[in-house]
This record gives structure tokens, C-alpha cells and sequence, in this order.
């Protein structure tokens, strides 16, 4: 089964911190020695992971197709052997619709633009050159991070978990659509894992005591793509996937084959 061991230059979008950035350095210290480039905004940081040996990219990807459509010519122009994409980067927001008054709309719109459009723009322009690769015998692999909120929504922060929510959907689709080429998803779906990500709501403090050492979860993460897993659910995800999720490619693929006989 074609895995994580296949790729020979990886792009971890949104690697300056949490998941992204210890992901990065796990694939980066594989034997198989992937070139990774790491990309995000804070450019400091991106300075200290170049000292560890990875190429670096400054991007925000919250950006219009246009902007992501230079940043893809731009990377597949210095890297043309990128056959893996990560995408970590993603923000999540609280949103209390008993007070629709005190609702930021135009967050709302931003944190969809992050975690779920930019995704699908980005994928849509990457797609004709893994299609490219993949002729050429090389497997290409798109990682989108999902969540167990895409599975059960944490009702606090409910625009995150429709965009995770619309991300799996989006994954499962693209499983079946591509199955006949070169390019496989790999899903990752943590729980709540040790990150930067609760900080913007300021629940840091509180989530640190349920939240699973990052670590402990990267190692996870690494089995599943060195077995070039389709869906990697970890922790709390893979019991909600067992649970809610198991069966589904199936109904999809029987799906797409009564569709084509219409
Ligand atoms: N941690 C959890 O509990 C958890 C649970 C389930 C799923 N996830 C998912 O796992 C992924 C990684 O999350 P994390 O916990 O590692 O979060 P994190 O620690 O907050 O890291 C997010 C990364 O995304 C980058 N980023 C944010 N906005 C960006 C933008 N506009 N353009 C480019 N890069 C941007 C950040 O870098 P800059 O600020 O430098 O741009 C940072 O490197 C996300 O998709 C998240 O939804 C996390």
C-alpha cells in the first residue's frame, strides 16, 4: 500500500506550531528523507525550523483563489517534485447564537475561508500536477485534519465543526472520485490534542487537563501513514469514527456506482 514512506517532498501548510510543526519533523526524520517544506505565517519561525534542516515558505493561506493560485505556481516552481500536502493550518472560534448580537459574521466567514475553502481551492490547483506525477508512477497523497467535531459538533464552536465536518465530506468524495489514479487521501482526525489552537479562545488552561500530549499523538498519527491508512482517527476521534463513521466508504463507493448507472 502506497504510504508516507512513497513521498520524496512534503508541504506542511500551517507547521509553525501545534500538529503541523511536530508532524513536519517526524515526516522530515524518516528514513525514506522526504524533502519537507513548512509553511505558515509567523516568519521567525519559519527561520528556526530552516535551522533544522526544512524549507521554509511564508504564506497566509486565508487568501482569495487568486493569491493561492501564485502561492501553488510559486511552490510547484521552486519544488516541482511536491507530491504531499499537509493542511494543518485552521482557527477555531466561540459563537453564542442565544446573543445574535454579539455574532462577528465576517470571523465566521474567515474561519470557513481557512478551514474549508482555502482547502478545496488549494487541492483544485494541485491537482492537474499530482495527476501529472502520478502518471509517472510516483503516489501523490493529500492529508486534510479533520476532527472528531466534524463528527459530533462541539456546539460552542459551531462553524469550526461544519467546516471539519464539511472537510471529512469533502475527503470521502475525493477517496472515491480518485481511486483510479496516483492520488490518495490520508485523512487525519485527532481529539483534542496539545496546541496552540485554543489559545485564540483563551481555553487554554482548561483543555491542557484532557488534552492528549502532542507527542503521544504524532506518534499515532506516524503509524497510520506509514501503513498509507485512509482514515487516521486517534484517541476520542477513532471511538466517534468507530461508532458513527464505520461502513461509510462503502455506502459512498455503492453510492457513486447507482449514480453512474442512472
Ligand atoms: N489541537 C487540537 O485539539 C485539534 C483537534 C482536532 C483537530 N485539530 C486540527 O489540527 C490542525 C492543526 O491544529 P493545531 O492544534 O496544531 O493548531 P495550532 O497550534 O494553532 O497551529 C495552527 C497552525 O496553522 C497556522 N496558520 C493559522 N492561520 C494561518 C493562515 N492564515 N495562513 C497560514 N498558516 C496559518 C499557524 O501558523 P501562523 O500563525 O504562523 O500562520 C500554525 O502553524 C488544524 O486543522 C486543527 O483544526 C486540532
Amino acid at each position: 500500500m502506497a504510504n508516507i514512506t512513497d513521498s520524496k517532498c512534503v508541504l506542511v501548510i500551517g507547521a509553525t506550531a501545534g500538529i503541523g510543526r511536530t508532524l513536519a519533523a517526524s515526516i522530515h526524520a524518516l528514513p525514506s528523507n522526504p524533502t519537507v517544506i513548512v509553511s505558515g505565517r509567523r516568519q521567525e519561525r519559519l527561520d528556526e525550523l530552516a535551522k533544522t534542516g526544512l524549507e521554509t515558505i511564508q504564506f497566509d493561506v486565508n487568501a482569495d483563489a487568486e493569491s493561492l493560485q501564485a502561492f501553488v505556481d510559486e511552490l510547484l516552481g521552486r519544488y516541482p517534485q511536491v507530491d504531499t500536502v499537509v493542511f494543518s493550518a485552521a482557527v477555531q472560534y466561540e459563537y453564542d447564537f442565544t446573543k445574535p448580537e454579539t455574532l462577528d459574521l465576517k470571523k465566521f466567514y474567515s474561519e470557513l475561508n481557512l478551514n474549508y475553502i482555502t482547502i478545496v481551492t488549494l487541492i483544485t490547483y494541485l491537482l492537474p500536477h499530482f495527476f501529472k506525477l502520478g502518471e509517472k508512477g510516483q503516489p501523490c497523497f493529500l492529508l486534510p485534519i479533520t476532527s472528531n467535531l466534524g463528527i459530533a459538533p462541539g456546539a460552542w464552536t459551531p462553524c469550526y465543526s461544519a467546516t471539519k465536518a464539511a472537510l471529512h465530506s469533502l475527503a470521502l468524495s475525493l477517496n472515491e472520485q480518485l481511486k483510479d489514479t496516483n492520488v490518495r487521501i490520508m485523512e487525519i482526525m485527532p481529539p483534542l490534542v496539545e496546541s496552540e489552537l485554543h489559545n485564540t479562545a483563551g481555553n487554554t488552561e482548561r483543555v491542557a487537563q484532557y488534552w492528549m500530549p502532542l507527542d503521544k499523538f504524532v506518534h499515532d498519527v506516524m503509524e497510520g501513514l506509514k501503513r498509507g491508512d485512509r482514515t487516521i482517527a486517534v484517541g476520542m476521534s477513532a471511538d466517534q469514527y468507530e461508532r458513527f463513521e464505520k461502513g461509510k466508504e462503502e455506502i459512498v463507493h455503492a453510492t457513486m456506482e447507482e449514480w453512474k448507472s442512472w
